[in-house]
C-alpha cells in the first residue's frame, strides 16, 4: 500500500518526549497527524497521513444521523530498547470488520489497517508518554460518508485512526477498587442486536445507564442480560470474578457480549497466569450468593483501556451494597494485571506474535 504524507512542518510538530511525571489522564491528549483512507466505489483509496484536524463532511453524512460507525481500541508501548510495540493489534484488525458486519460496513483489509496504525505511530513516535504505566493508545474508526437519508447501507465510508497518549482509564488508577451499579432498568444489549460489536450506537445508549452509576457512585453499570437473570458485561470492560480456589471465570461470550481482547489474552496466558481460566454462563443470583458466603473473593473487568480493573463492590437500585472479599484490591487480580501489563511492557515474554515493533 502507498501511503501519502502530507506532514506538519517539524517546527508545529511534538519536539520531545513527555517527561515521566506529566500525567497525561485517559484519552485527552491528540498527536499531531492522524491516518485517513476513503471507501468509494467498491474500494478503499487514497490511504495518507495527515495534520490531525477537523474533517469535511456533509450535514446529511448516514453517520450523523442513523450511527453507522465502528470503532476499536488498541495500544502501543514502549519496550527498554526504546522501540515502540504494538500489543495483538492483528485482533483488533479482524474485529474492526466483525463489528463493520453487524452495521453493514464494508470490510478494511487487515494489512491496510495495520500499515496505516503503524505509519502513524511511526510519524509521531515523540508522542509517546513517558510516565509509568502510560500508553500510546490507538483509536482505529470507520464511519459512513454519504449524503443520503434513506436508511440503508452508506456507499461512501472514511477509515479514521487517531491516537491518544494516555495513562489509567480509571482516574483513581489500579489501586482503588471500583464500585459498579447493578441495575434492572437499563440494558446493553439485546440477542440479535449490535452488542457484540464496537458500534458507536452501543456507547451513546449507554451514557444514560452511566449517568444513573454516577448518581450511585458507581463509576459504571454491570449489565446483565434482558431477562435480568444472567451477569453480561460493564460499558467498556468485560467483566470477571474469581473464586476461592483462585479459578478466573469470565461470562460466556454471546451475541450480546463484545469479545474482549484482554478476556481472550488471559484466558491464553491461563497456564502462565498459575490458575485455570474458564467462561461460564454466570446467574446473578449465584453470583450474589458465592460473594455473600465468600467463594467469589474477588472480581472486575478486563478491557484495553481498563486493562485490569478490581472491583470492590456492588450497589443495587435499593441502595444495598455488596461487598466482594475486603472490597480491596486482590492477589490474583494484582497477578493478573502484573503478568498482562509486564508482557506489554516487554518485561515477561509473551505468546508468538503479541507484541509486534512499529
Ligand atoms: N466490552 C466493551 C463493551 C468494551 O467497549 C470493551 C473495550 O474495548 C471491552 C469489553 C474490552 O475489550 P478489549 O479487551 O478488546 O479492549
Ligand atoms: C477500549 O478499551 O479500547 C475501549 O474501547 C473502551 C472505551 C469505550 C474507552
Amino acid at each position: 500500500m502507498q501511503i501519502n504524507y502530507n506532514l506538519k512542518p517539524a517546527s508545529e510538530r511534538r519536539t520531545q518526549q513527555f517527561k515521566p511525571e506529566t500525567n497525561v489522564g485517559f484519552g485527552n491528549l491528540r498527536t499531531d497527524h492522524m491516518f485517513l483512507m476513503d471507501y468509494r466505489d467498491g474500494e478503499w483509496r487514497d490511504p495518507r497521513v495527515v495534520p490531525y484536524g477537523p474533517f469535511e463532511m456533509a450535514p446529511g453524512a448516514m453517520a450523523l444521523h442513523y450511527g453507522q460507525s465502528i470503532f476499536e481500541g488498541a495500544k502501543a508501548f514502549m519496550h527498554d530498547d526504546g522501540e515502540i510495540y504494538t500489543f495483538r493489534l492483528n485482533k483488533n484488525a479482524e474485529r474492526l470488520n466483525l463489528s463493520g458486519e453487524v452495521v453493514c460496513i464494508p470490510p478494511v483489509p487487515e494489512a491496510m489497517q495495520l500499515a496505516g496504525i503503524n505509519a502513524l505511530i511511526d510519524v509521531d513516535r515523540l508522542w509517546f508518554p513517558m510516565q509509568d504505566g502510560a500508553c500510546l493508545y490507538i483509536r482505529p474508526f470507520v464511519f459512513a460518508t454519504e449524503d443520503r437519508l434513506s436508511v440503508s447501507p452508506s456507499q461512501q465510508y472514511t477509515f479514521c485512526v487517531m491516537l491518544s497518549p494516555s495513562g489509567a482509564y480509571y482516574a483513581d488508577g489500579f489501586d482503588k477498587a471500583i464500585r459498579l451499579l447493578i441495575t434492572e432498568r437499563f440494558h446493553r444489549a439485546v440477542s440479535g442486536g449490535t452488542g457484540a460489536s464496537k458500534a458507536a450506537g452501543n456507547y451513546a445508549a449507554s451514557l444514560r445507564a452511566g449517568k444513573a452509576a454516577a448518581e450511585y457512585g458507581a463509576a459504571q453499570v454491570l449489565y446483565l442480560d434482558a431477562n435480568n437473570k444472567q451477569i453480561e458485561e460493564v460499558g467498556a470492560m468485560n467483566h470477571f470474578h474469581v473464586l476461592k480456589d483462585g479459578t478466573i471465570i469470565i461470562p460466556k461470550f454471546t451475541d450480546t457480549i463484545l469479545k474482549s481482547i484482554t478476556s481472550q489474552s488471559i484466558m491464553e496466558l491461563g497456564e502462565a497466569l498459575g490458575c485455570e481460566v474458564r467462561q461460564e454462563t454466570v446467574m446473578l443470583d449465584q453470583f450474589i450468593a458465592d460473594i455473600e458466603s465468600g467463594e467469589i473473593v474477588e472480581a472486575g473487568g478486563f478491557g484495553t483501556a481498563a486493562v485490569v480493573s478490581p472491583v470492590g463492590s456492588y450497589i443495587f437500585e435499593d441502595h444495598r451494597v455488596l461487598t466482594v472479599g475486603d472490597g480491596q484490591v486482590g492477589e490474583h487480580t494484582r497477578r493478573i494485571y502484573q503478568v498482562l501489563t509486564d508482557i506489554q511492557k516487554g518485561k515477561r515474554q509473551g505468546p508468538e506474535g503479541w507484541m509486534q515493533k512499529v
